[in-house]
């Protein structure tokens, strides 16, 4: 007999291993902490390592020690932890798994949740549809899979027929961290709850857009994935063309998840493919000093850390709008931010005045740390002479103190709640991997090395050459200020 909508349980297959340390059990906490979880959820984690329940819940109470406001919640939490250790290549694993769900009351509907490195995505799925796990005959199944998802479109195709033939497409939630983001889920709210902003968004007011996602830290531990990945396809494929696609689309004819994803997948086929004889002032590609000396770096790696591309969204809104994205490891400051600028009145009418320039208006979108919403307009400045200076017009989103749920928390609730509408339908993946191909493809034969970039800066000087001769630049900050070059 079915159980109720809301008994589930959680099986995390990598556990003990860091995006589960790091990210979901402190979601499912909170979750758990506010109330989201029904009394009998059960967390059953998976993996090699050989822990027993006990040893995963003493592991995950040092873990969470500290992010408890009332010591219960941790203890109540803890309760509903469970752990099974083995190989995942192993048939055997996938019986004492049957045999698990089947004494476990709450466990006819199952969340499966793939926090392990992308080669054992297949292994997996296929051990649990022989071990009739993914059968739905008494619950729902729902399986999250992690990004990356394949490393090309011929990989990521391979993995989704082979997902293809155990699972419904209804069932796979395919995880983009990022659009789990408050402040990347209110670019939707921003474009259409306002009625002032949609009028000039559009190639007659927008001169360009800038995505940017700069972080401070270096590759750190995670040499193994990242140096076959690089900054393109670990955050442009997925994170970045994401962030456009919300900027981009059109309207949808509702939040219902179909309508969003057909929006955004139009947005991702209209992106001008990058032909080779473009690569070289489209794209730029780079690597920190210090790279290939990290450990786990192959000897004359030319992966790229920091990566920079000119997009064209070739539609009747955007034609001839470029979209600057660009993300680095080792930058200067750690920001994630849409900078949009709008073009310039059609007569300059102040720019004799004191020789003061015009600022150009931007409507800039803090994404983390910062979550704000700041349009950068032009004022007078007091005095007997016609002076002007930007000014910004300031929203703050979250307040000081108040608390920001993480975007995983908001990922697994929605996969319990079984609304897809904030994971990718694969047409997204599919169409993002359209766009990097050729990209990856023309690097991978070019066999100089990148330019390499001082840590704790911008990037390379060559990532302005995708601005040519248009006079625009990379925005690097969200305040304004007119008495410095507020521009950079
Ligand atoms: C991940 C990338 O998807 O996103 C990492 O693999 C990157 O390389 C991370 O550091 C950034 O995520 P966040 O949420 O910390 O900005």
């Amino acid at each position: 007999m079915a159980c109720a909508f809301e008994s589930h349980a959680y099986v995390i297959f990598g556990a003990t291993g860091s995006l589960s340390n790091s990210k979901l059990l402190p979601a499912l906490f909170q979750l758990h902490c506010c109330g989201y979880l029904a009394t009998n959820v059960k967390i059953l984690g998976c993996g090699r390592t050989p822990y027993g329940r006990a040893d995963w819940r003493t592991s995950v109470r040092t873990l969470l020690t500290g992010a408890a406001t009332e010591d219960n919640h941790l203890e109540d939490f803890l309760r509903r932890l469970d752990y099974l250790s083995g190989d995942l290549h192993d048939p055997a694993f996938y019986q004492t798994l049957t045999a698990w769900v089947s004494l476990s009351e709450c466990a006819c509907n199952l969340i499966f949740y793939l926090a392990v490195s992308p080669e054992l995505y297949a292994p997996v799925t296929n051990g649990l549809a022989q071990a009739g796990l993914l059968n739905e005959r008494n619950g729902w199944r729902r399986m999250v899979i992690e990004k990356p998802f394949g490393h090309d479109l011929s990989s990521a195709n391979d993995l989704q027929q082979r997902l293809g033939r155990v699972l419904e497409e209804r069932q796979i939630y395919r995880i983009d961290h990022y659009v789990g983001k408050q402040s990347v889920q209110n670019l939707l709210v921003l474009r259409f709850a306002n009625m002032i902003l949609e009028p000039l968004w559009n190639r007659h007011y927008i001169d360009h857009v800038q995505i940017t996602h700069a972080e401070t830290a270096g590759v750190g531990n995670r040499t193994g994935y990242y140096d076959k990945m690089g900054a393109t396809r670990d955050m442009i494929q997925s994170h970045l063309l994401q962030v456009l696609a919300l900027l981009a689309m059109e309207p949808p004819v509702s939040l219902d998840a179909e309508a969003v994803r057909d929006e955004k997948v139009k947005v991702l086929r209209s992106i001008r493919p990058l032909t080779l004889s473009q690569i070289h002032e489209s794209a730029v590609r780079a690597q920190y000093a210090g790279y290939l000396a990290e450990k786990g770096v192959a000897a004359a790696s030319r992966t790229e850390t920091y990566a920079a591309l000119k997009l064209h969204v070739d539609n009747w809104r955007w034609r001839d709008v470029p979209f600057y994205l660009r993300t680095g490891k080792h930058l200067k400051e750690q920001r994630w931010m849409v900078a949009i600028r709008f073009r310039e009145p059609p007569m300059q009418l102040f720019r004799d005045a004191d020789a003061t320039a015009v600022h150009p208006n931007w409507l800039l979108i803090g994404i983390q740390p910062e979550d704000i919403v700041r349009l950068e307009i032009s004022a007078r400045v007091h005095g007997l002479e016609t002076r002007t200076r930007p000014i910004a017009m300031d929203a703050s989103i979250v307040t000081l103190g108040e608390r920001k749920a993480d975007a995983y928390e908001e990922l697994l609730l929605e996969v319990i709640q079984g609304n897809r509408s904030l994971f990718l339908r694969y047409d997204e993946v599919q169409a993002a991997w359209a766009i990097i191909d050729p990209l990856m493809q023309a690097w991978a034969d070019d066999r100089t090395s990148p330019p390499v970039y001082a840590t704790g800066t911008w990037g390379p000087v060559e990532a302005d050459r995708l601005f040519g001769q248009s006079g625009r630049k990379w925005r690097q900050t969200l305040t304004c200020n007119a008495d410095r070059d507020w521009e950079c």
